[in-house]
């Protein structure tokens, strides 16, 4: 309770601040907010950039009119850091001619303990960083940057992460669907990932938080949500209860969940998806890599069979499931036998869609301490020769679908035509006589394929 009201105290003096700029000749001071990194990422943004409103900011359209830009950073893999740190050094040169202009980071890259005190010591001009456990603290943050002036640092980690709610909705990214975060952390530790210790410890959220969420959305408009987790078999009490509660909220047409860990993805878990309608005839179920010893390796805690048999399982219960998945390419030790273990899952499984990844080396996971890395160049050929092979089964996989009428969601309009999906996720370009909104299902008859989209026009059966 106490903490609640000394929340509430530092809004109170930040917004108040605001509103006396609101008078003055600047006006309301804009806020932009990018977004760096996965899904989960995505609708932490969009409750800070709810939380801003709040506190009396108004959402700039550019980086360049914004008075205050909050980067929610990823730190997955090396290059996702390299690419915010080269953005920074551009901000860094706007706010030389705009000293007033406040710069704050959050999110996994900040949650590292170096990366903490490399901007303590060489990027000043960064007014306020905060983690990824503290950040309902963004107004105590923002007045102390306020009223200090001085550098606000402050990543610690605090165990009962409280959700923030009851923040406007006008900032979701699609008027049609959201993502839901579902819980939060790992405890897998596998051996590459940084995760586990930039997220902390695997929290589920309470049903009925969620459910509350979701039926506001639904409400608001919502007609599709993902349901998000670095492990959503994992939810507590029971994955599976919760889609069925969630299929039953009146408005959501579709359901969607990721990411789904082959260890814990149960026959029961098939059976539901198998039984409700409403969720989706599509699983995304990272394999990293189709070697035994490899998996072992990563602490993954399947091999191969295991994976393969579990595809077995889920095509036998829902012949039409698109399964799409993640391959990392070069982790410490793989040979090429090892990777042609990999190219023989992606052959086996015939993935519909495939994120390949080259092993990033990651200061303070088990892999990181490895010598046996692979050769920059091996990796890179490898990782051609995996894009090669999964490419033409996309294609295959496409063109099997010409002919077929499929439900498509609309999800883009464009001047010439409509971008949607179908229930199996695959992108559909199609044209319809009849204007439609973002949000309509329509049936599309597939007339096209390449091997990333379909084509389609709107039909009538
Ligand atoms: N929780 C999810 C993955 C989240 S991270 C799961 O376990 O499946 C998304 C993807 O990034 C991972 O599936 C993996 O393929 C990739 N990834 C994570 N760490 C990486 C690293 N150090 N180098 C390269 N790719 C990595
Ligand atoms: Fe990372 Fe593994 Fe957790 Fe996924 S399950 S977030 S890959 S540690
Ligand atoms: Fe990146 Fe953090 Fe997501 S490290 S992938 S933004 S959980």
């Amino acid at each position: 309770m106490i903490l609640v009201i000394v929340l509430e105290n530092y809004a109170y003096l930040v917004s108040s601040h605001n509103d006396s700029l609101a008078c003055g000749t600047r006006g309301r001071p804009g806020f932009f907010v990018r977004t760096y990194g996965c899904q989960m990422n995505s609708r932490d943004s969009e409750k800070l950039s709810g939380l801003l409103l709040q506190l009396g900011y108004v959402q700039a359209i550019t980086q360049e009119e914004a008075d205050l830009v909050l980067y929610n950073t990823c730190c997955v893999r090396e290059s996702a850091e390299d690419r915010i740190f080269g953005n920074l050094g551009r901000l860094k040169r706007t706010k030389k001619d705009k000293p007033e202009l406040i710069i704050a980071v959050c999110g996994c890259m900040t949650q590292q303990p170096d990366i903490a005190e490399k901007i303590r010591t060489k990027h000043k001009y960064i007014n306020l960083v905060f983690g990824t456990m503290n950040r309902h603290r963004l107004p105590e943050f923002l007045w102390r940057v306020i009223s200090e002036k001085k550098q606000v640092i402050d990543i610690s980690e605090e165990t009962d992460l409280p959700e923030l709610t009851d923040i406007p909705v006008t900032t979701r990214e699609f008027p049609h669907k959201a993502g839901v975060n579902i819980m939060y952390g790992c405890d897998n530790f596998c051996s590459y990932c940084i995760v586990p210790y930039v997220r902390g410890r695997e929290k589920s959220r309470p049903v009925e938080d969620i459910l509350k969420e979701v039926t506001a959305l639904a409400e608001d408009g919502v007609k599709e949500v993902m349901l998000l987790g670095q492990n959503v078999n994992s939810f507590a009490p029971s994955f599976p209860e919760l889609l069925r509660k969630i299929s039953y909220i009146p408005g959501i047409e579709r359901i969607r969940f990721m990411t789904s860990h082959p260890k814990d993805c149960s026959d029961e878990l098939i059976g539901i998806i198998k039984e409700l309608p409403k969720v989706c005839d599509s699983i995304h179920l990272p394999i990293q890599s189709g070697s035994t010893k490899v998996l072992e390796d990563m602490n993954r805690k399947y091999t191969k069979e295991d994976y393969l048999s579990l595809v077995h399982r889920l095509r036998t219960a829902i012949p039409n499931i698109a399964i799409s998945t993640d391959i990392i390419v070069g982790y410490p030790g793989e040979t090429e036998e090892d990777f042609l273990e990999t190219l023989d899952v992606v052959q086996k499984v015939r993935f519909s869609n495939a994120f390949t990844f080259l092993y990033s080396k990651r200061s303070g996971t088990p892999a990181a301490l490895r010598t046996d890395t692979i050769p920059a160049k091996t990796a890179s050929e490898r990782f051609d020769r995996l894009i090669a092979e999964i490419s033409p089964i996309q294609f295959t996989i496409n063109q099997e679908k010409i002919g077929q009428v499929l439900p498509v969601m609309v999800e883009e309009i464009t001047p010439t035509d409509y971008k949607g999906r179908t229930g199996d996720h695959s992108l559909v370009h199609f044209t319809c006589p009849t204007p439609l909104k973002q949000g309509d299902i329509v049936s599309v008859k597939v007339t096209n394929a390449k091997t990333y989209y379909l084509t389609g026009e709107f039909s009538h059966v």
